[in-house]
């Protein structure tokens, strides 16, 4: 009988991993129509890294430190990640901005996770923000990414309460609790039945 055919992820990472991880288990699961084929990220000795290595995955990576430039550091990110062909790219805590030779190659196929609800909060320090400025409910958003920071179309969004006693890494783990289902739902569902991109909304279905 035919099967069905799966999604090639490559995931880039810059710190714990564990919305990797999520990704990883899920993927475990042949009916949810995706594979990490590849893990990359910007620094070395990270655990998510060591989660990939665990699991058996391909891992490649590229610090900045390590190029003349921002423009060779990403044309080299590029290369690495199109060497694993793949459908869909999923930055998963990668805390780098992508360049335009990375989005002339991948534009409109590559994921990113933020720990705020968009347009709320943008940049590296969305817990943090979100406490500050003293809201009650943040969350985390899924989008497809574009040359902005945080800016492009929105898959998913999820609610997240914010208490009285949070710190920022309490808010920060619940969060995250919300986001590795967010990304493992949407991520499963865009492998499985395809998605589309009209006026900045994006719909699943081919
Ligand atoms: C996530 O909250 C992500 O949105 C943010 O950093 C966190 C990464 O967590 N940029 P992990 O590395 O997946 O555990």
């Amino acid at each position: 009988m035919p099967t069905a055919p799966t999604a090639r992820l490559v995931v880039l990472v810059s710190g714990s991993g564990t919305n990797l991880q999520a990704l990883l288990d899920a993927c475990a699961d042949p009916s949810y129509g995706a594979s990490v084929v590849a893990v990359g990220a910007d620094r070395d000795g990270i655990e998510g890294l060591a989660r990939a290595e665990r699991a058996g995955v391909p891992t490649f990576v590229h610090r900045l430190a390590d190029h003349p430039d921002r423009a060779a550091w990403d044309a080299a990110l590029t290369a690495s990640v199109a060497s694993h062909e793949p459908d869909l790219v999923v930055c998963a805590g990668f805390m780098k901005l992508v360049g335009r030779d990375f989005l002339d190659r991948f534009g409109g196929r590559v994921l990113n996770t933020h720990p705020a609800l968009s347009p709320s909060f943008p940049g590296m320090h969305g817990p943090a923000d979100a406490l500050a400025y003293g809201v009650k409910v943040t969350g985390c958003t899924l989008f497809v990414v574009d040359d902005g920071v945080d800016t492009g179309p929105i898959v998913a969004q999820a609610a997240v309460e914010v208490h009285d006693d949070d710190t920022v890494d309490s808010l920060h783990e619940r969060i995250k609790t919300a986001e590795r289902a967010m990304l493992v739902e949407n991520v499963g569902r865009m492998a499985r039945e395809g998605f589309t991109i009209t006026d900045r909304k994006v719909r699943f279905g081919r």
